[in-house]
């Protein structure tokens, strides 16, 4: 899987799928190659060669004269896997750090070493490959001018078309330096002629779809919230201008990270094109002491020649089998009534009660307690801190032995990052939160940030949710994050360590997650951060699915889990049936069918019909929804940010089973309107379990379903394909 070839120092990473080569020049630069599909011969002169009016001389320190590179390496015109700062390259580097006053920097090959497995990051989340998966290529580079070190590693897996990178600072100088920029992905392209896809939204609008050409100067997308944000999403694509779902050259890059980041994609005056991407820089400082190094986050690199669908599956095949955890597996696949919708904070003990005799009849299997049961909250203005149940307004106690005599399991939510001024916890301690004392601080939902940079706060939060985890029986819990991170500053640091503190937050994050997923291992820990504003890589490693959004409009909802799917697979996507009156129960099930599947409604409220449809789909959910759904492949069929309709299949692994989902937006009159299925066999017969009919795989690809009659607005086809013998 990873080849040094000495004679030519070339270094091949490589797969059945993918090839990534680079090579070190004669000054110990790490020149990149070529990164795309499977390729057994390479050569490097003619890839490197730009021609003779490139000039590639340079004043010698030794001769103290004009020399040439004897390798066909221009300095700032050559592709870089690290390129430096300061020094010849000024294209954005990965890498800044001042030493002394001193900025420039330039990393020269050291030593490298090849073996299997992959490191696991020191306090932060990435992704669990096990020894006989992958290898690991570790280069050392030293900077020329100083003992700063950077371990850039590179792992390659047997099978998947990815790569997956990280790179680590060592302080071996006498004195502190501070590292003010560490993003840890560089890819350049000998070309710019690429389209930029990537997922700005909004809160209830996340993960909208965009697409734009490059063009010459740099565009960010990044996240300054202290949170992976609903803004921007910790990933991006590059591909050829006009691949498709199934054509052309898609190259996937996203971090495994929850804080700020940035993706720089720059477009030089040489036609070429550089991703930088990591830990946000701006503000950004993280001092080292000598012998201290710092670690980035992991990114990773996919690549397909078949369109975003193989690339979408690439990631979610990843995110699947060696990211998310494991455990809980049979929580994760009970349908779950969620309260928050059906009364947010208004219920007592009776009420609650009642939703749960009545979960049973829409074939609900857990009940989620959500919002309101603790301190003295019954609205938003109070509590969050004082993780005690509110024993005057709920008795935890009869509803969890309700839902268990009801055979149902139980979930329950949480808020721990974050304080209310009107808390107990607030008024003991104050100085646990973050902002600076004297200023005015911006409250959101009116709550304050705590300070998880501060290890004692990890420690009580800890302990305060292991007590409520210890007293009751929970299964689920729904961790919650209900505000961007402003007025950054933490008294724990003191002054001089600011610039640490975003990301120092989130590894403090990281340790709760840490400290409790493993405390309670049988619990399946949501992430939830007003709606999907931490729907990231990070969170990911610890709860294998997150809220999707607070937008529970089905149709709005397409549009968000159509551009969530890029990355993150079906399964991840936490999405409910909500009482929202825009389509009927039907639809809003089969929508809510492509993410985790559950309710969010007050179920005395719902008529028999409706009932009726609802039991139709979880119906389907039981038997299809793991094999199909949560397992098999996602192919995007009719994308809705670029027509009238929304149509996606999942295609089991074995291709015996498939649903297609169908969903039109504004009313159409009748016309032919065939929607081609992707990802089936051509040779299997299937049933269509609408019409009762049996198609070849190679009718329903080539000439599709026959949807071509009147379509009123937002209706929905949900079409189960299953494998038949014979016909
Ligand atoms: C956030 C979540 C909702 C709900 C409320 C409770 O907005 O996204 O699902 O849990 O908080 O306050």
């Amino acid at each position: 899987m990873i080849d040094f070839i000495a004679e030519k120092r070339l270094f091949h990473l490589y797969n059945e799928n993918i090839s990534y080569y680079f090579y070190i020049t004669e000054k110990g630069i790490l020149q990149h190659l070529y990164f795309g599909k499977r390729l057994d011969d390479i050569d490097i002169e003619s890839l490197t060669d730009l021609g003779e009016d490139w000039s590639r001389t340079y004043f010698s320190s030794e001769t103290k004269k004009e020399e040439m590179y004897r390798d066909f390496y221009y300095y700032d015109h050559s592709m870089s896997e690290l390129p430096s700062h300061g020094a010849m390259d000024v294209k954005l580097s990965p890498i800044v750090i001042d030493i002394d006053g001193r900025q420039d920097c330039d990393f020269r090959f050291r030593s490298y070493r090849i073996f299997s497995g992959k490191k696991k990051l020191r306090d932060l989340p990435s992704f669990r490959l096990e020894e006989s998966d992958c290898q690991t290529l570790e280069i050392l580079l030293k900077d020329i001018a100083s003992e700063t070190y950077v371990l850039l590693s590179y792992t390659v897996m047997e099978k998947e078309a990815a790569i997956f990178r990280n790179l680590e600072i060592l302080n071996k100088n006498a004195g502190i330096i501070d590292v003010t920029r560490a993003f840890t992905l560089t890819l350049e392209f000998p070309r710019k002629d690429l389209e930029l896809t990537h997922f700005p939204g909004d809160w209830c609008l996340e993960r909208q779809m965009r697409k734009e050409k490059l063009t010459e100067g740099s565009k960010r997308i990044r996240s300054r919230l202290g949170r992976s944000s609903h803004e921007h999403n910790p990933c991006v694509f590059l591909s050829d201008i006009g691949a498709d779902e199934n054509h052309g050259d898609v190259y996937g890059f996203a971090l495994v990270y929850t804080g700020n980041f940035s993706f720089d994609i720059s477009v030089s005056k040489w036609g070429s094109a550089r991703v930088n991407a990591g830990i946000d820089d701006e503000d950004f400082c993280f001092r080292l002491n000598p012998g201290e190094s710092f670690i980035c986050p992991e990114a990773v690199m996919v690549y397909s020649e078949k369109g975003f669908n193989s690339s979408s599956q690439t990631f979610h095949d990843l995110i699947r089998d060696h990211l998310i955890p494991r455990h809980g597996t049979d929580t994760k696949e009970a349908i779950l009534l969620n309260s928050w919708e059906g009364c947010y904070m208004d219920f007592d003990t009776e009420k609650m009660i009642a939703f749960i005799r009545h979960a049973k009849t829409i074939g609900a299997e857990m009940f989620v307690l959500d919002d309101g049961w603790f301190g003295r909250r019954d609205d938003d203005s109070s509590s969050l801190g004082d993780w005690r149940v509110n024993t005057e307004k709920v008795d935890l106690r009869r509803i969890i032995d309700t839902c268990h005599e009801e055979g149902l399991k139980f979930g329950l939510w949480i808020e721990p990052e974050m304080v209310n001024p009107d808390s107990d916890l607030f008024r003991t301690r104050p100085d646990w939160i973050v902002g600076r004392d004297g200023i005015d601080l911006a409250l959101s939902r009116h709550q304050l940030v705590l300070d998880t940079t501060n290890p004692e706060v990890v420690a009580y939060l800890t302990q305060s949710i292991s007590d409520i985890l210890n007293t009751y029986e929970i299964d689920y819990v729904k961790w919650d994050h209900n505000r961007n991170i402003l007025n950054p500053y933490s008294r724990y640091l003191g002054d001089k360590r600011q610039g640490e503190f975003f990301h120092r937050l989130i590894l403090g994050v990281y340790r709760l997650f840490e400290n409790l997923t493993s405390a309670f291992p049988e619990v399946m820990f949501e992430g939830c951060a007003s709606g999907g504003g931490r729907f990231d890589l990070g969170m990911l490693y610890y709860t294998p699915q997150i809220w999707c959004s607070d937008e529970t409009d089905p149709v709005q909802r397409l549009f968000i889990q159509y551009g969530t799917s890029y990355v993150y697979p079906c399964i991840t996507m936490g999405a409910h049936v909500s009482k929202n009156p825009i389509t009927c129960y039907r639809t809003k099930a089969e929508i809510a069918l492509f993410g985790t599947y559950g309710f969010e409604f007050d179920p005395r409220k719902i008529g028999e019909e409706d009932i009726g449809e609802i039991r139709k789909v979880n119906d389907i959910f039981h038997r299809y929804h793991r094999e199909v759904i949560g397992e098999g492949n996602l192919y995007r069929i009719c994308n809705p940010f670029e027509s009238n309709y929304m149509a996606q299949i999942c295609v089991s692994k074995n291709q015996e089973r498939a649903i297609l989902l169908f969903v039109n937006i504004l009313k159409e009159n009748n016309s032919y309107r065939f929607i081609k299925a992707v990802g089936l066999n051509r040779a299997f017969l299937y049933r269509n379990h609408r019409d009762k009919k049996i198609y070849s795989g190679a009718y329903l690809m080539d000439v599709g379903v026959n949807l071509s009659f009147w379509l009123d607005e937002f209706s929905s086809f949900l079409i189960v394909f299953e494998r038949v013998e014979s016909r």
